[in-house]
């Protein structure tokens, strides 16, 4: 590689994105980026927030080009990338002193992934915001990835007292879901919500996804939220973000914590 990777995109959308994570993240310590791509997205938020220790990931073909953004930026609190492809038995540690991450962030990732690998993502997420290690039986996406049915034993249910469908207001400052530092997760892309596309162009960028990659798609937003909620997190915000975009936000509280295996 001869440059650094850079992203058009992430130019345009990464200061709406820092306005979410400054009100979601204000609480956190360490953030685990799952798919950072170029690693524009990390140097520009970890630079913001340097309360926060960024962690990167992807797999192994981006890890170059994120450390070039990293290296370059000289930042405190950007550890070097490590190694995640979403459907490995094994997730990161947060290299801290609280032993794990208790903020995850991501964008536009699920849509490229298959949703075994969406599923996959979840069953990790659900690990790390707890400080645990993978469950053995979540293997590689194809040979046995866990599906939302094994999760749903895994995991508990959550999400009493939200309304799917109902969406913003949940994330309005002082509901009491917030200011509980017990782990949030932040998915940035594009989704449809009712079954429907958001816009003509989410449409056609869906059907060029599936071109390139039949596994790859716009998710339902309710199919992600219930994956959410199977690992015992809340929704708090459905924040309508620029290009028919969503900032999607939950949030795990110390009472759905899951009592330890
Ligand atoms: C469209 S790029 C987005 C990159 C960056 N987050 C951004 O917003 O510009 C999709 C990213 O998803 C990552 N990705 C796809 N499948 C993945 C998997 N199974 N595990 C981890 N990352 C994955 C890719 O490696 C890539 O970095």
């Amino acid at each position: 590689m001869t440059g650094k990777p850079f992203s058009p995109a992430c130019e345009r959308n990464r200061d709406p994105i820092l306005a979410v994570l400054r009100e979601f993240f204000s609480d956190c310590r360490h953030v685990l980026e799952i798919g950072s791509g170029s690693g524009q997205h990390a140097v520009h938020f970890a630079a913001a927030m340097p309360w926060l220790d960024w962690q990167c990931s992807d797999r192994t073909e981006y890890l170059p080009g994120i450390r070039m953004w990293i290296e370059e930026a000289e930042l405190a609190n950007t550890p070097a990338p490590v190694e995640l492809d979403v459907a490995d038995a094994r997730w990161p540690r947060a290299a801290s002193d609280s032993g794990h991450f208790d903020a995850v962030f991501t964008a536009n990732t699920l849509h490229i992934m298959g949703w075994a690998e969406v599923e996959a993502f979840f069953a990790g997420v659900g690990q790390v915001l707890d400080g645990r290690d993978m469950a053995p039986a979540a293997t590689r996406a194809g040979s046995g990835a866990p599906s939302s049915g094994a999760l749903r034993h895994l995991l508990p249910q959550a999400g009493e007292g939200l309304e799917s469908g109902s969406v913003a207001a949940q994330g309005e400052p002082g509901s009491a879901l917030r200011g509980n530092n017990s782990g949030v997760l932040v998915v940035y892309g594009p989704f449809n919500h009712g079954g429907a596309y958001s816009s003509d162009g989410n449409r056609e960028f869906d059907g060029w996804l599936k071109a390139r990659d039949p596994r790859s798609g716009i998710r339902d937003f309710e199919a992600v939220d219930a994956l959410a909620n199977m690992i015992g997190l809340q929704r708090v915000a459905d924040v309508a973000m620029p290009a028919n975009n969503r900032c999607l936000v939950w949030r795990r509280t110390a009472r759905d914590l899951p009592s330890p295996a």
